[in-house]
């Protein structure tokens, strides 16, 4: 690991759980979740999308070819069929890494199955600490506005469409459209927005976010070659949540700048770099 510079706050940083602890576990299943946890990550990431009879659930593609045994669009397939895709046999196990831990999530149908945002929730809410979640909206676009209505509802449901008293948000919805945040912020308007980047356009090279949005989320490389966005953001009263950053050398980049979160797929490695693990 790198040594970080003594005397950094580096427990002000919030390690989240890109997709669970993805780099040990097939992405956006049960396990990957549980393992997060048990990793002791603050924050769980998940992207949502809808299914063809409306239900979310998370997946990152648009397809489920990449991580499933089966083919197809998300919004084609209606849950039933997805339940009966295998999500965890794509990634293949290196057996120089595995541990028993790891292997033993791979036991059991629901631990590899698709996993809807509902369970997610279900898995936060009896976890013994305080786990957040950072909720990413795919393709509002192609859904017109439902993607929003339905995880407005759900969150609804579960009482995260806003913090309880004297709190701060359990939730933040993240998404590279500032329509979708539009949405959001519409429907939840305590509910923290995070705008999603993958480049610094010349709208955004000043600092200033989409109107009601407080958390930029950059991705990594883009600190890597504008190290002043960080400072910037902030004098701007934004918080900065990166992504993806998995190299103990951008987490040390991220701890010099001072960054709000840091989004990984190996949340257990950055929290002991940081210190905590
Ligand atoms: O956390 C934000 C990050 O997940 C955005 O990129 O493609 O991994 O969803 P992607
Ligand atoms: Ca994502």
């Amino acid at each position: 690991s790198v040594p970080l510079p003594h005397g950094l706050a580096h427990k002000s940083i919030q390690v989240v759980a890109h997709r669970g602890s993805s780099e040990d576990v097939p992405e956006h299943t049960l396990a990957a979740y549980r393992k997060a946890i048990e990793d002791g990550a603050d924050a769980l990431e998940c992207d949502v999308r809808l299914t063809a009879d409306g239900h979310l659930v998370c997946v990152h593609d648009r397809r489920v070819n990449r991580t499933s045994n089966g083919r197809g669009a998300v919004s084609a397939l209606e849950l039933a069929d997805l339940a009966a895709l295998d999500f965890g046999s794509w990634k293949p196990e290196d057996d120089a890494e595995a541990t028993d831990d790891t292997r033993l999530t791979f036991e059991g149908g629901e631990l590899r199955s698709v996993l809807t945002l509902e369970r997610l929730l279900e898995l936060v809410a009896d976890a013994d600490r305080r786990v957040e979640l950072a909720i990413e909206t795919k393709h509002p676009t192609r859904y017109a506005g439902q993607v929003e209505t339905k995880l407005l509802e759900m969150l609804r449901r579960f009482g995260l469409d806003r913090p309880g008293p004297g709190e701060s948000s359990a939730v933040r919805v993240m998404s590279f459209s500032s329509r979708s945040l539009r949405r959001i912020q519409a429907g939840a308007p305590e509910l923290p927005t995070v705008y999603l980047m993958q480049y610094v356009t010349p709208r955004i090279r000043d600092g200033r976010l989409p109107a009601g949005v407080r958390i930029a989320g950059p991705g990594i490389r883009i600190l890597r070659s504008h190290p002043g966005f960080v400072a910037r953001l902030h004098r701007e009263g934004h918080r900065v949540h990166v992504w993806t950053v998995n190299e103990p050398g951008d987490v040390e980049l991220c701890v010099r700048l001072g960054v709000d979160a840091i989004i990984t797929n190996r949340p257990k490695e950055v929290l002991r770099q940081l210190g905590r693990g």
